[in-house]
């Protein structure tokens, strides 16, 4: 069984893989990490992220990676949404994400692009989305617990780029796939968002 999992940055995807992975036993893959690695990568090298050969030059980066703290950033994560929209690095990434969905026994994957393009046949799949205002709260909240020292303006304006971008590259957009469920977290703390998304993944599977 494959659940996929799309949506903007701190809607509640991530939680909302974890949490349905972990009810239905299934192993879980973040591929925004693989992008962050990416984006982490052109920085360590001194790259250019918007050329398309250095940050597939980039996608080759360590595993070791992986494991780095820094791709949390807000910095790293501004520079995985830029070297995500080259149709090279999301083709490097490619055969990793698609090996970890169709393992023997099943996988919940989030991202972007997981019910458009990496696992169009999950059984189910669910767009997670949340306001701006809502997001950049939650984000907010994040940052000031770990003592990073922004404002809530600065990470709406962050986030709405952020957006902007991921939904109208050419290469794999964010958009809700055909038979994806919606499930909007602005008004939900996160112990019924995941209520609502397992009775989703439900209905999905039911059908
Ligand atoms: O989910 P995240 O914030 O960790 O993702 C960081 C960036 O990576 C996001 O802005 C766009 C890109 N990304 C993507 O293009 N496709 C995915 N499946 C996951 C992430």
């Amino acid at each position: 069984m494959i659940i996929a999992i799309d949506g903007p940055t701190a809607s509640g995807k991530g939680t909302i893989a974890k949490a349905l992975a972990a009810h239905y036993g299934l192993p879980h893959l973040d591929t925004g990490l693989l992008y962050r690695a990416v984006g982490r990568q052109v920085f360590l090298t001194a790259g250019n992220p918007d050329d398309p050969d250095h940050a597939l030059a980039a996608a080759d980066f360590p595993e070791s990676l992986l494991e780095d703290d820094a791709l949390r950033s807000e910095e790293t994560g501004a520079l995985a949404s830029r070297v995500s929209i080259h149709p090279a690095v999301r083709a490097a990434l490619l055969a990793r994400q698609q090996a970890f969905a169709r393992q023997p026994g099943g996988a919940v994957l989030d991202g972007r692009d997981i019910a458009t393009v990496i696992a169009p046949e999950a059984e189910a799949k669910l767009f997670v989305t949340a306001s701006v205002a809502a997001r950049a709260l939650r984000r907010w909240a994040e940052m000031q617990k770990r003592g990073e020292n922004v404002t809530r303006e600065e990470i709406e304006a962050d986030l709405a780029a952020r957006d902007e971008r991921d939904r109208t590259r050419a290469a794999a957009p964010l958009r809700q796939a055909d038979g994806a469920a919606l499930l909007d977290t602005s008004d939900l703390p996160i112990d019924a968002a995941i209520a609502a998304a397992i009775a989703l993944v439900e209905k999905q599977l039911q059908a």
